[in-house]
């Protein structure tokens, strides 16, 4: 089974079986199954964050779970999500019943289930502000188990979902709680443009939507898996003594002692912007985003990683981490094992 259509990098590569999860039943007794077998297995969502770099060997449940509940009571709207739900179109469907509260998040692409994961974030939001709880099977002993929001140990593009519960849980439901007393997030750039008393909700969505459209390729066009790497996270010893060397890095306080870089004007001003190898590269407008040309392998793209980590390593000292999972023919691997 191709699952060219099922990774936005857009990647030739075959898997030796696609089961189609359509309902939370189906989901949990084929992932148990495959569990209990020995047999690798991969739960795929959006795929929007994964490189193939070889036809994978085991099987593949691709989960398409529907259904949306929306709850209220004086302060909240309460939404129960499957986790197959698309989460761009979630964010539309809310607005368009006039819910406020997912817009700085627009765009983003992948499943709801998939979210939590890496705690997507954008534009000053990130997911762990919204959510409410996550449900997922314990593969371990077949049972869904919630956790709320504070156990999901949510850090920037980090959760338990990527630490202990790496491979034991599939994640088939979100819970989102969005204020009804909304409080716009207009601290990103562009968005500062709008005053805090007059802004709705569609009008964030929309510059978000129009920053997005134009910064970040469209992955049916240009395959790619979004921001391929983390953004760093320095001490501001550390920092200071990189401003010394490279006046005008950019970087946004974390807390008192640590500061985040700007991976993508680490690479910009590396001089990075288009490098090649094969048909991967380094995209032109965003150079945090490693695109697929046409024809690029995934082993043209974890290259062109690793040499953009070695680029940026050797000139300023900083280890840049890949954001999207690497997948081989045995299941996910570190991007240097490739
Ligand atoms: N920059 C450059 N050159 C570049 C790219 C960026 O100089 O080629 C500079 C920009 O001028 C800006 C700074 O770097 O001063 C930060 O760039 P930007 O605001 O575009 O955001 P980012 O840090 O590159 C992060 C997220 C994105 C998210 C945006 C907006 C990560 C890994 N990425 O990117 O998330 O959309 O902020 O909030 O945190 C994703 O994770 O896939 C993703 C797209």
């Amino acid at each position: 089974y191709s699952l060219k259509s099922y990774n936005t990098f857009q990647i030739e590569h075959s898997c030796g079986q696609l089961i189609h999860a359509k309902t939370k039943d189906e989901l949990i007794s084929a992932c148990l199954e495959l569990y209990l077998s020995d047999e690798p297995f991969l739960v795929l969502g959006g795929g929007s964050n994964i490189v193939l770099t070889d036809d994978y060997l085991g099987s593949v449940v691709h989960i398409e779970t529907k259904g949306i509940e929306f709850t209220e009571d004086d302060e909240y709207h309460y939404l129960s999500v499957a986790a197959g739900e698309n989460w761009p179109q979630l964010v539309e469907r809310t607005l368009s019943m006039s819910i406020a509260g997912l817009e700085n998040l627009a765009l983003i692409p992948g499943t709801v289930g998939a979210a939590p994961i890496q705690n997507i974030g954008a534009y000053g939001v990130e997911l762990m502000q919204l959510c409410d709880w996550v449900e997922y099977l314990d593969l371990r002993t077949g049972d869904l188990k919630r956790l709320n929001a504070h156990e999901c140990l949510f850090k920037y593009r980090d959760s338990i979902f990527k630490g202990d519960l790496l491979t034991c849980a599939v994640i088939t439901e979100v819970g989102l709680k969005l204020s009804k007393q909304w409080q716009p997030v207009i601290s990103y750039g562009p968005l500062r443009a709008f005053k805090e008393a007059s802004v709705t909700a569609k009008q964030i969505y929309e510059c978000i939507c129009n920053m997005r459209n134009t910064k970040l390729p469209n992955p049916d066009v240009l395959g790619n898996a979004g921001s391929f790497f983390k953004n760093p996270i320095v001490s501001r010893a550390v920092f200071d003594s990189l401003v010394e060397n490279h006046p005008g890095i950019v970087g946004f306080t974390v807390d008192d002692d640590s500061i985040k870089l700007a991976a993508g004007w680490l690479i910009d001003r590396a001089g990075l912007k288009g490098l090649k190898v094969g048909d991967a590269a380094v995209h032109e407008q965003q150079a945090l985003v490693l695109v697929n040309m046409g024809q690029a392998t995934g082993k043209d793209v974890t290259q062109l990683a690793r040499k953009v980590i070695k680029a940026v390593a050797g000139r300023y000292g900083i280890e840049l981490e890949a954001e999207p999972r690497i997948i081989g023919a045995n299941g996910e691997k570190g991007l240097a094992d490739d």
